[in-house]
């Protein structure tokens, strides 16, 4: 399904909902009615809790408009430049949908997208995403938790890693006639980064169904790791035993890791990984200012433990 720019919440309208149902929420406990005086200047970011805050799940930093989340992409199967996706994703066909879900555990399953989702409510999670090519944005996304999921299938104890696949169909994706990547694209976490309660299984963003150039009709969302781990349109989820391949480690081992934690202390031999050039401009400016990269993206206070004492500059 493409969304039509007409139909896209616009980032303005989208902040004053949420801060007015932050601010709704908040009246009962002042002792107020609804009848308030007029508001003072919206700040930049969104309203969030402290608890959301704490937990990761939301950030108050500026949202990246949505053109610019759903404008400038990287989506190899539709094209290498950044304008390629919004424009030849147009062709794939996210209905019906099914992902095969197998491996380690009791209960494998070739499901349709809705049977894979059911009974969970998609929440929302605002999250930044750190490419490797030292570009971030800030999105907020919609999706459930993957642990939730993942769950559905009872993993057994040899499932220490989870594998993804993308769909890799000639027809519908331009980009799959180049040899660029080894097709299908694929991806892997460690079981415990894959129920890591940050870890998101995307099916929207913006308070609307994902568009085709960003992952449609479901996609991994890894926040505190390189945006190459956020494999897109997702048709297989594996459990497995041993680390499983990985599209970009495969291809450059040296330049790309199996965990690829964003680390301003480990450089890519082409990228400086210290500053990162955010994606929040306005008008007719794409990026916003340079700002210094955080150890695990910011998020080392929810996943650090499950480094620790690991050498990241080995295991990068
Ligand atoms: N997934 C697939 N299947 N193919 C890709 O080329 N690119 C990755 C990741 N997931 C990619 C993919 C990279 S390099 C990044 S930075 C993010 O998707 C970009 O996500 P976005 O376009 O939604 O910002």
């Amino acid at each position: 399904m493409r969304i039509p720019e007409n139909e896209v919440t616009d980032e303005r309208v989208y902040l004053q909902r949420r801060r007015l149902i932050a601010g709704l929420s908040a009246l009962p406990a002042l002792g107020l009615s609804g009848c308030a005086e007029a508001d003072p200047p919206a700040p930049p970011g969104p309203v969030i809790s402290a608890a959301e805050a704490a937990s990761g799940f939301k950030t108050d930093e500026p949202l990246t408009r949505y053109e610019d989340v759903t404008g400038y992409n990287n989506f190899y199967e539709f094209g290498t430049g950044k304008g390629d996706p919004s424009k030849a994703a147009r062709t794939l066909r996210t209905s019906p949908w099914t992902v095969a879900v197998g491996g380690e555990c009791a209960r494998p399953g070739k499901l349709s997208l809705d049977d894979l989702l059911k009974g969970l409510t998609p929440e929302e999670r605002i999250y930044r995403l750190r490419c490797v090519e030292g570009w971030s944005m800030v999105i907020p996304w919609l999706g459930v938790p993957l642990a939730d999921v993942l769950k559905r299938f009872e993993p057994n104890s040899d499932a220490k890693y989870v594998a993804f696949t993308t769909l890799a169909d000639r027809e519908q994706m331009p980009g799959i006639r180049y040899r660029s990547i080894d097709w299908p694209y694929r991806e892997g976490l460690r079981i415990d980064e894959a129920m890591h309660p940050l870890t998101l299984l995307a099916t929207g963003l913006y308070g609307k169904a994902l568009p085709q150039q960003n992952g449609a009709p479901l996609r991994l969302v890894v926040p505190w790791k390189y945006g190459f781990k956020s494999i897109k349109s997702i048709v297989a989820i594996t459990f497995v035993k041993h680390r499983p391949h990985c599209s970009w480690n495969d291809l450059q081992p040296s330049e790309y890791g199996f965990f690829s934690n964003v680390n301003p202390d480990v450089d890519h031999p082409r990228w400086s990984q210290k500053t990162e050039r955010r994606i929040a401009g306005s008008g007719s400016q794409l990026f916003a200012e340079r700002i210094p990269t955080r150890l695990f993206n910011g998020y080392a206070e929810q996943v650090g433990d499950m480094y620790a004492g690991m050498n990241l500059r080995r295991w990068f």
